[in-house]
């Protein structure tokens, strides 16, 4: 009898690495299945730190699940705007939230998408460029997907990045081309950076493709200001390369002086026609943290029709993203508007999670920054914080975020998994554990960190 080897399965599968989940995640799972009390700092998901879901979101959702309970809800349980929303997607889903929809999702949710991208950056966008997927992960993918061909094909990644993309590209078998971001100057980007990195790659024998941007940072937390933005559009024109602008941090904004500035809109504002864009969205991030109902969008600019019909193509093997999450999409881009009888309550939900999500942004940073050994830029955007640690010589950051875990039970990423300069050391932790958590985590990580550092000969 021979049943299935490691070995047997593709060896793409194999290396690809996804640290957010890793073994030091396992690690944590294992102590909490023997009693141990773990705080889960490693991964964004805010609901599972206890976050509230917006009640606009769920009330909708559960009438458009459910639609018995437009009959037989008690009056005056679901808001008149709730009722009317959910009818409108019955109305347009007639078959209901079970049925498969179209390959790109519901057109009326394309539409919003399309209406929500005009009223932030001001300019036109078309449904048809707009794709509902899987959370932002799924329109990554499929991106990274028809980019891909072979080993030649290099993908730019900013270093230190989101694992979904090394992974991604190990994954689809084509050539991490990384760029560094500058840790001294809060993690700016340089286009001499860029150009030296271009340069390497064809050096190697590989043709960068697209360049990939996460703003605001993950795991950075950093916020890029227009310029900066430009600067990318202009190298990625010069070079030849599509953009992947990874958006889903775009609520998630900290410093008074910041913005989001989207791609789309400095790339229309600058007039570029012969630079592709791909931006992404989600509704696991921002105020909804709505991760497990994995919604997003895709939106595509300066790509011809044949390529978008590719992209059709690859959502349609695996027929359309999941329709509850298309919905939750759409109650993101549509959210109740003033006058209506859920907005008083929406705003009042938004404005919690965000100021709640601002403080604990500056009681980490502060905190970790109080710690001798331990150094953080601002976590001026997203949910993390990424600082720099001082070990003693030969000690690595998987080792000191064991130990983190095994003495603190707090769990957070090493900086290897996202990537950071050689010769440099750094751990990712999400600043969402409830306000009444964060003082003590911060504390323990502090303590945990002068002892470490003792007892290994620092
Ligand atoms: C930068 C970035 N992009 C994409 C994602 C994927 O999000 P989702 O697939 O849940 O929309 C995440 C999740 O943490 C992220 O941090």
């Amino acid at each position: 009898l021979v049943v299935i080897r490691y070995e047997d399965i593709g060896r793409a599968v194999r290396e690809a690495e996804y640290a957010v989940r890793g073994p030091i995640v396992a690690r944590a799972q294992e102590l909490e299945r023997q009693g141990r009390k773990i705080i889960y700092c490693n991964i964004g998901n805010p609901q599972s730190l206890g976050q509230r879901p917006i009640t606009w979101v769920r009330q909708v959702l559960a009438l458009a699940e459910y639609p018995e309970l437009l009959d037989r809800a008690p009056a005056g349980l679901f808001p008149e705007d709730v009722v009317a929303m959910a009818r409108s997607v019955l109305a347009r889903s007639p078959h209901g939230l079970g049925t498969y929809t179209e390959s790109k999702g519901f057109r009326f949710v394309r539409e919003a998408v399309a209406e929500f991208i005009r009223a932030r950056d001001g300019t036109a966008a078309d449904p048809e460029a707009i794709f509902l997927t899987d959370g932002a992960s799924k329109g990554v993918q499929s991106v990274l997907r028809i980019l891909i061909s072979d080993e030649r094909d290099g993908i730019m990644i900013p270093i230190p990045q989101y694992p979904l993309y090394s992974a991604t590209i190990t994954l689809y078998g084509g050539a991490q081309v990384p760029y560094h971001l500058i840790e001294r100057s809060e993690w700016r980007l340089s286009r001499e950076i860029l150009e030296g990195s271009f340069e390497a790659a064809l050096a190697k024998g590989v043709r960068p493709r697209a360049i990939c941007v996460i703003n605001p940072g993950n795991p950075t937390g950093s916020v890029l200001d227009e310029a900066n933005v430009e600067t990318v559009l202009e190298f990625a024109r010069a070079r030849g390369l599509s953009v992947l602008a990874d958006e889903v941090y775009q609520d998630n904004v900290w410093l008074p002086g910041d913005r989001f500035v989207s791609f789309a809109s400095v790339l229309e504002r600058r007039g570029m026609k012969d630079v592709s864009l791909f931006s992404f969205h989600s509704v696991s991030k921002g105020f909804l943290g709505e991760c497990g109902h994995r919604g997003g969008y895709l939106e595509c600019r300066n790509v011809p029709a044949p390529v978008m019909d590719e992209i059709t193509k690859l959502q349609s093997i695996s027929l359309c993203a999941n329709s509850v999450g298309q919905i939750a999409t759409y109650l993101l881009v549509r959210p109740p508007r003033p006058g209506d009888p859920s907005h008083a309550l929406y705003v009042k939900e938004r404005t919690e999670v965000l100021e709640t999500l601002r403080r604990k942004a500056e009681m980490v940073e502060r905190g970790l920054n109080a710690v001798p050994g331990i150094q953080c830029n601002r976590v001026a955007g997203a949910m993390y914080a990424f600082p720099r640690i001082t070990l003693p010589p030969g000690v690595t950051d998987d080792e000191y975020c064991l130990a983190l875990l095994e003495e603190t039970g707090i769990c957070v990423v090493p900086g290897s998994g996202f990537g950071q300069d050689p010769g440099t050391l750094h751990f990712r932790t999400t600043i969402l554990p409830p306000m009444e958590e964060i003082e003590a985590v911060v504390k323990r990580i502090a303590g945990f960190h002068a002892a470490f550092a003792k007892r290994r000969g620092g």
